[in-house]
């Protein structure tokens, strides 16, 4: 089972997460768990609703107890078309008494004990543990994933606001939200520090979602899915909305435990194409140290499916040119200045060391 180093902690202590992690944009994979009753419960029995699935622990601890309770009174506010699954490790026995005495009735209580369907197919199940890392997961009613938070500390409680801001936006305003990270903010050093992500993440991609949400208002692009609003804008519109989807396709593209080769059709399309790997690093890198003042380099395959190194100014992207993009590094000075300053090449040849090619091979492959 894959291992996932870097996410989460305990008291401090690192924890490695098994299973496929889960992130936005993709479609929810089913699962099986057991209800409080030991009746068999998919996720598919939910098909159609809006679905918030918390993750925690043990119910027997005040945090998992307060999360249990704080999404308990927000469901029941929320409305029929929304369900709320509670799911952790605990036996049915022990969630029964819990809800019973908390009087929880608007949170479907599920445990993953009997068939940890769930910890595996979300990436939640802790290794050695016998527990569920803790986080949330919002699954929409057509079944996409729109919001996956992990929580980094798992003493501490989710960002509940942030996850029914989350669901609100989508819901009520169509605005656009800020991902959690699939990582823990200072998990990316030493070649990017937590600072760096403070200021490129916590800031700037904040700064751009906020400028878009604005300029949607009133336009006949609110509503529509990033990619659309990209294909069909220009100026700021365009700037802000390509910005988002750049930086987000370029911190999912990171991770802490990379797979660091590609392998596969994508290995053999990158060595038709430049002999090698190294071949490809090297032309790679130095598309990227040589693009002039801010932008992005790329990899990138055209319709045939032939792979490309594309540099793009500003806030450009290969979208608009009918690309599929597969890779990026962000080559604007607020991505590396704190931890760099204006060594832009040392950034570049360092950050080959967080790109993850299993999330670009699952790209190529239109996963
Ligand atoms: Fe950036």
């Amino acid at each position: 089972m894959k291992e996932n180093y870097n996410v989460v902690t305990l008291k401090g202590t690192p924890l490695i997460l098994l299973g496929e992690m889960v992130s936005e944009g993709k479609i929810a994979p089913d699962f099986t768990a057991t209800d409080n009753t030991g009746k068999e419960v998919r996720l598919s029995d939910f098909k159609g609703k809006h679905i918030i699935i918390t993750s925690f622990p043990s119910i027997n601890t005040p945090v998992c107890a307060t999360q249990a309770r704080r999404f308990n009174i927000k469901a029941s506010s929320l409305g029929d078309d929304i369900v709320v699954l509670g799911i952790s490790r605990d036996s049915q026995e022990d969630l029964h008494k819990f809800c019973a005495a908390e009087g929880i009735k608007s949170v479907v209580t599920l445990s993953d004990r009997k068939y940890g369907d769930f910890g595996e197919r979300y990436g939640f199940l802790v290794k050695d543990k016998d527990i569920l890392a803790r986080g949330t997961v919002i699954v929409d009613k057509d079944g996409e994933i729109i919001y996956a938070e992990y929580v980094p500390e798992i003493t501490d409680e989710p960002l509940y606001e942030k996850a029914l801001e989350a669901l609100e936006n989508h819901l009520l305003h169509n605005k656009f939200t800020l991902k959690p990270l699939p990582y823990a903010k200072n998990a990316l050093a030493p070649y990017i520090s937590a600072e760096t992500i403070d200021f490129h993440y916590g800031k700037h991609l904040q700064t751009y979602i906020n400028n878009l949400n604005n300029l949607l208002d009133g336009s006949p692009l609110k509503g529509k899915p990033l990619k659309e609003i990209i294909l069909h804008s220009e100026g700021a519109m365009f700037n802000n909305a390509a910005q988002v989807f750049n930086h987000e396709f370029y911190f999912e593209t990171l991770s802490p435990t990379p797979k660091t080769m590609p392998q596969g059709a994508l290995m053999e399309a990158i060595e038709e194409r430049w002999d090698n790997f190294e071949n490809f690093k090297k032309e790679f890198s130095a598309a990227a140290i040589s693009l002039f003042g801010s932008g992005w380099t790329w990899l990138a395959k055209d319709k045939e499916g032939v792979l490309h190194i594309i540099k793009s100014s500003n806030a450009e992207t290969p979208l608009t040119a009918g690309y599929t993009p597969l890779m990026t590094i962000d080559v604007w000075e607020h991505a590396y200045y704190i931890d760099y300053r204006n060594r832009r090449a040392e950034y570049i040849d360092r950050i080959w060391n967080l790109l993850d090619w299993k999330t670009v091979e699952e790209r190529y492959a239109g996963l």
